[in-house]
């Protein structure tokens, strides 16, 4: 297992949710966090919470001349976690507008295919790159047409990436439910009672926060041997 202390690592979506508990355990393990967000107020919220030292940068992910600027700035770096996502609108495939549902492919899909393009040159030997999907590819709901969707494609995204920039290392994490900020555009009662339902479902009995998914950034930053494959950390819920 490689250690990450004193390690550069750039988390794209870092402000908030999964990103920010990836950013809390590299800064644990004494690796040097770079977050990631569009909006700097929340950056500052995030680097209020993280080790003196760390630093974030504004840029809007599905801007391609932010994302190249950004990685000019950062400079020489050794991993790459890409956790940005905006809050889904789930509806049938009756009901969806397909003008709104291309927009959500923006910043999941087209701003990890950025990030990758303009953070490749920059990251040193033996770093990685980890980004995210999520187990709706594999198990979708009703009214996840548009979740799948991205979460299938950044799945063939990864695998291609694995081979087109070996030796570097590319891979995802699919999480499950996670409780993050994701969900916050849901009735608070609905919410609850969705976490509830899967709190009693899942083999393991209750719903990840954040810290519990960010393990699966460390594991696939950190072992040598895995690329081009997704983890799943979603509590047994394609089992159910
Ligand atoms: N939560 C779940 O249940 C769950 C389940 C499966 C998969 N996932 C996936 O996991 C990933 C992370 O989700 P999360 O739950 O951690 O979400 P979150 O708490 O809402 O965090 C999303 C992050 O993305 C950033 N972001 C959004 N739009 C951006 C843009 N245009 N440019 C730069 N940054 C942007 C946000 O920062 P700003 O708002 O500050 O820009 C924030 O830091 C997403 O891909 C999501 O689909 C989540």
């Amino acid at each position: 297992m490689e250690n990450l202390k004193g390690k550069k690592v750039v988390i794209a979506g870092g402000s908030a949710g999964i990103g920010l508990a990836t950013a809390k355990a590299v800064a644990l393990q004494g690796g040097e966090v770079i977050i990631v967000s569009s909006n700097p107020e929340r950056i500052d919220t995030a680097l209020a919470g993280l080790p003196a030292g760390n630093t974030g940068f504004a840029a809007d992910l599905t801007n391609e001349g932010q994302v190249s600027a950004l990685f000019t700035n950062i400079g020489s770096f050794d991993h790459l976690v890409y956790t940005a996502g905006e809050t889904l609108h789930l509806s049938s495939i009756e009901d969806v507008k397909v003008v709104d549902a291309r927009q959500f492919f923006n910043v999941r899909y087209w701003g990890a295919f950025t990030a990758v393009k303009y953070a490749v040159p920059h990251i040193n030997r033996g770093g990685s790159i980890t980004l995210t999907g999520g187990v709706a590819a594999l198990r979708p709901g009703k009214g996840w047409s548009l979740g799948a969707s991205i979460c299938a494609a950044m799945e063939g995204f990864t695998r291609a990436m694995a081979i087109e920039l070996a030796p570097l290392r590319v891979n995802m994490v699919s999480p499950g439910v996670v409780k993050t900020g994701l969900w916050s555009n849901m009735p608070e009662a609905e919410r609850e009672g969705m976490y509830s339902h899967f709190s009693g479902q899942l083999p393991v009995r209750y719903v990840a926060g954040p810290e519990d998914i960010a393990e699966t950034y460390l594991y696939l930053m950190r072992q040598k041997y895995s690329t081009g494959q997704s983890v799943i950390a979603d509590g047994g819920y394609v089992l159910i």
